[in-house]
This record gives structure tokens, C-alpha cells and sequence, in this order.
């Protein structure tokens, strides 16, 4: 089956890419193989440079900029679909009330829970009161909208046990701009809890002003389709940046990324921070959810768990793996390898052959995965208790090494002493002389750094992020490339 799948997987991709460079990212998806059947194989983007050598400095140009700071790995985020309040086409017949649980009352619902943040500014909601107030709707329904609204910027989340929401300036824009629908959906009879995560109780918040209802379902932002593409062009990321596509399997990673998609195949991008994973899952699949994974993660992070209503009863809020699962969305299990393996072990069935999970937490109810749900995993080797295991790296049958580009850092304008600098600790790491090279993201703070304090302190700031048993062979390297002493940004004397 390996060898089936090596000789394959060119051209699967080559075809496969042609298809995929003018139709939406999942919009031909094929039976999943299990993965079970396929052996993990591992390929490398643009290898870690062997040169030292650069020419010498030119005269800099203005750098590419690179859009919206970028967030880390810290708390669970939704990727953005496309922006709902983009105007809406123009109905070709009378509108109609959208199905419950359909993909245009999601959208609806969303608009309405818009509205109720919105009318009530400096106010926060609990999902269940949230939920009450736009008409009794299901908890988990409104648990999702206000997710994917603050994962969009139309909401903030003010506290995380119970979880708590507020409007932002972009809030009441979303509720004036999108249309919603009357309420069609009526509450479920309260589930009796399994077990909780102690929810406090509810903090009171000041009764909103009614939700008025409105006539016309908005379209779902996930159904919108995906931009024609060539395949190798530059794509935006939903944070406002540019995303330079690099070579992957005699393809693009993007279109690579894309394909592995619609065959079902799991990948897992593995290598430093700062080098790129995170952007290349971005471009491919604007409709990811991401999961930052750490040693705390736990089950309900990935399923979901029991919320407290304002009536004492509890309801069930999906979390990001079932949500993924229902509306066939990418899940991006980013630092995948720092969750315990007992709690990776819930997602393998939604993985394997029957794309099925079991919430025991919520009735046994089982989830089927819709066509498009896909996980990709991130992972890096050096990062302390990281640990790939058997079991995770088999669930991924394509494990891709992401290194940074030096050429592209060049592309993006960055200084050109600075980039021949980190190509030249890059080769001392590759050869085991030190533990730690500048990657993408450092090249990018340092062009940051330069622009805001100057150039000495970029290069003073290059060596004080350098760990301590790496430094002495930094400043050399910076004494041999820039003819002077280095030292680590530091406070001087009193002024
Ligand atoms: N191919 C690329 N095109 C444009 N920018 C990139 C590319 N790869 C990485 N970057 C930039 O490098 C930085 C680090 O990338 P990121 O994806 O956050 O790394 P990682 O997830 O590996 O830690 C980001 O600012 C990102 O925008
Ligand atoms: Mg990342």
C-alpha cells in the first residue's frame, strides 16, 4: 500500500490540482481511504539553505508588508470564513425562513446573536443567556455563533469558565449590515448533565433590548465559494496577509494541501516555530478551525462540554472537532504533539474508516463527518514535551517538514545582512554546532524592529532573543558579517 500510494500521490496531485485551481477547496471530495492503510511518509518543503554566502548588501528596498500581526499559538481560534456581511446576491425567488439547523439558519442565527451584543454595548452574556434572549434557541447553536463571531472580531470573549461575550466596535456593524430570519428553531428539553466543568454561576447581565426579528436568511458565509486560482499565485490569509505559495511534490504546498484534502489523506506539518505552518494552513483552507494544542488540552476541548443555563440546567456547547465534523471544515490540531495521547485518542474514530465519533458526555450521540472535514497537524520536534506518538504519527499518513524560506524573506524585502546572517546560523544548526537559527518570524520582527528603533538595536535584539547557550556563536557570526561587536539590547546609564 506504501509503495501504491508513493507511486500515486504525484500525480493524484498533478490532476487533482487541476481540478482543484478553479473549484471550490472541497467541493470534490472523494471516499476516504483509511489511513490505517497507508504507511506516514514524509516530505520537505524548501530544504534549509547549506550556503553562508550572499552578496553584499544593496540598498534596501521598501518591504512587502505582512498584513495584520500575527497571533500565536495561545487560544483556541476559528480561521475566518468569508465576511458575512458582504452584501448579499440578489434573491431570485421570494425568501423563504431557512430549515433549522440548516446551514442558512446558522448563518441567521449568527446575525441575530450580532444584534443582541450589539443592542446592548458594555454588556456580557453567558451562551445561555445569550441563548434565552434571542428566542430560547438551542445553547449549542448559540454557543457556535458567538465562537464564530469573536473568532471573526464581531465579538469578544470576556471570560472563559463560564464563558462569557461582549460586543466589539466591528459587533454592531455585523448586526446592522447582515440580514436574519424569524426565529425558527425552539429550545430542546434541558439534557441532564453527564458530568461538568463547574461552571460559576451565571453572571447577571442587564436585560437587552428585544431582538427584533427580520425577514430574509442571510447566505452562509462557508458556502461562498472559493476564488478561481492558478495554483502558485499569492493567496491572502484571512488575517489580511499574503501567503507565498512554495514548491511541495512537484506542486504547490497549497494545491498539495488541497488535494491531500479531497483524497482524505491526514498531514502533519512538522519543524520550528516561526517557519510557516500555520500561514501554509491558512491559505489552503481559509475555512480551518484551529485548536492550539498544549499538555492541558483536554477531551471537552476538542468535543465540547456541559454549560450552565441561568435555570440551574445544563446544555451541551459542541466544541471545535464537532463542529468541524458537522459542517465538513478543515480542524487545525496546531502543537497537535503536546496533547496528552488520551485525549487525541477521541479524534482517531472521526479519522478512521467510518468518520464517526461518540460525545458519551451527550447522550452517546454519534457524529458523522460531513464531506470536507479534514485534519492537518502541526508539530514541533524541539519544543519541550513534544512528543509524536505512534499512534498520532500513523493517523498521518503525509508528514511534510516546513522550513523557512530564506529566498522568500528576501521576496518579502527583509534586510539582505539579516537574512545572510540567519542563513548562516541556519547551516551551523543543520550541522548540530547550536539548537537555534532566526526563522520567517524573527526576520519579520527584526525588519519590524529596524523600521521602529533603528537598525543597531534589530541586530542588538537579534542577539537578546538568541538563548543563552547559543549567543557567543551568534555574535560572532554578527561580528563577522557586520565588522563591529553586537551586544543584547540592554537599558543604559540614567539620561
Ligand atoms: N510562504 C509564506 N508567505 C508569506 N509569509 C509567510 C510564509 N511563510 C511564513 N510566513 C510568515 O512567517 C511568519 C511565521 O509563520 P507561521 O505560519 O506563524 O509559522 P509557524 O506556524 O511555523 O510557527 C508569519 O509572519 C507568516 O506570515
Ligand atoms: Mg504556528
Amino acid at each position: 500500500m506504501l509503495t501504491a500510494l508513493s507511486a500515486a500521490l504525484p500525480a493524484l496531485l498533478t490532476t487533482a490540482l487541476q481540478q482543484l485551481a478553479t473549484a471550490p477547496d472541497h467541493a470534490t471530495p472523494a471516499p476516504s481511504p483509511a489511513p490505517s492503510d497507508t504507511a506516514p511518509r514524509r516530505l520537505s518543503t524548501a530544504p534549509e539553505p547549506a550556503d553562508v554566502d550572499e552578496p553584499t548588501d544593496s540598498p534596501e528596498p521598501a518591504p512587502v508588508s505582512d498584513g495584520a500581526p500575527e497571533a500565536d499559538c495561545t487560544t483556541p481560534t476559528v480561521a475566518p470564513e468569508p465576511d458575512p456581511t458582504a452584501p448579499e446576491p440578489e434573491p431570485s425567488a421570494a425568501p423563504s425562513a431557512p430549515l433549522p439547523g440548516s446551514k442558512a439558519a446558522r448563518g441567521a442565527l449568527r446575525a441575530t446573536v450580532a444584534r443582541l451584543l450589539a443592542d446592548n454595548p458594555g454588556d456580557t452574556f453567558t451562551v445561555t443567556q445569550a441563548a434565552k434572549l434571542v428566542g430560547n434557541k438551542s445553547g449549542g447553536a448559540v454557543g457556535n455563533a458567538l465562537e464564530w463571531l469573536t473568532a471573526h472580531g464581531h465579538a469578544a470573549r470576556v471570560n472563559d469558565k463560564p464563558r462569557t461575550y461582549s460586543a466589539t466596535p466591528a459587533t454592531a456593524h455585523a448586526a446592522a449590515t447582515a440580514h436574519v430570519s424569524a426565529p425558527t428553531v425552539t429550545a430542546p428539553a434541558a439534557p441532564k448533565p453527564a458530568r461538568t466543568r463547574a461552571p460559576k454561576k451565571a453572571e447577571h447581565a442587564a436585560a437587552p433590548a428585544p431582538v427584533a426579528p427580520a425577514t430574509t436568511a442571510a447566505p452562509d458565509p462557508a458556502a461562498s465559494p472559493v476564488p478561481a486560482w492558478d495554483g502558485r499565485s499569492p493567496l491572502p490569509r484571512p488575517n489580511g496577509s499574503t501567503y507565498h505559495p512554495r514548491t511541495l511534490a512537484d506542486t504547490s504546498d497549497v494545491a498539495a494541501l488541497r488535494t491531500l484534502r479531497a483524497e482524505g489523506v491526514p498531514a502533519l506539518l512538522y519543524g520550528p516555530p516561526g517557519t510557516g505552518k500555520t500561514s501554509l494552513v491558512e491559505a489552503a483552507f481559509p475555512d480551518a478551525i484551529t485548536v492550539c494544542g498544549d499538555g492541558d488540552t483536554q477531551v471537552s476541548d476538542l468535543i465540547g462540554s456541559y454549560t450552565q443555563r441561568p435555570d440551574g440546567g445544563y446544555e451541551f456547547v459542541y466544541g471545535p472537532l464537532v463542529i468541524a465534523m458537522q459542517e465538513g471544515r478543515v480542524l487545525f490540531l496546531d502543537d497537535a504533539t503536546l496533547i496528552p495521547p488520551t485525549v487525541l485518542a477521541a479524534l482517531y474514530p472521526g479519522m478512521d474508516g467510518r468518520r464517526q465519533i461518540t460525545v458519551k458526555e451527550h447522550k452517546g450521540e454519534t457524529i458523522t463527518a460531513a464531506e470536507g472535514f479534514y485534519v492537518v497537524a502541526g508539530h514541533n520536534p524541539n519544543v519541550h514535551g513534544a512528543i509524536l506518538s505512534d499512534a498520532l504519527s500513523s493517523r498521518f499518513s503525509v508528514q511534510i517538514e516546513v522550513s523557512s524560506d530564506y529566498d522568500l524573506a528576501r521576496t518579502l524585502k527583509i534586510d539582505a545582512s539579516a537574512v545572510r546572517v540567519a542563513r548562516n546560523l541556519a547551516t551551523r544548526k543543520s550541522k548540530g554546532e547550536i539548537g537555534w537559527a532566526p526563522q520567517l518570524r524573527e526576520l519579520l520582527a527584526f525588519h519590524k524592529i529596524q523600521t521602529i528603533l533603528g537598525k543597531d538595536a534589530a541586530w542588538s535584539n537579534l542577539l537578546g532573543i538568541a538563548p543563552a547557550e547559543d549567543r557567543d556563536t551568534v555574535a560572532t557570526v554578527l561580528k563577522a558579517a557586520l565588522g563591529k561587536d553586537i551586544t543584547h539590547l540592554a537599558l543604559g546609564k540614567q539620561l
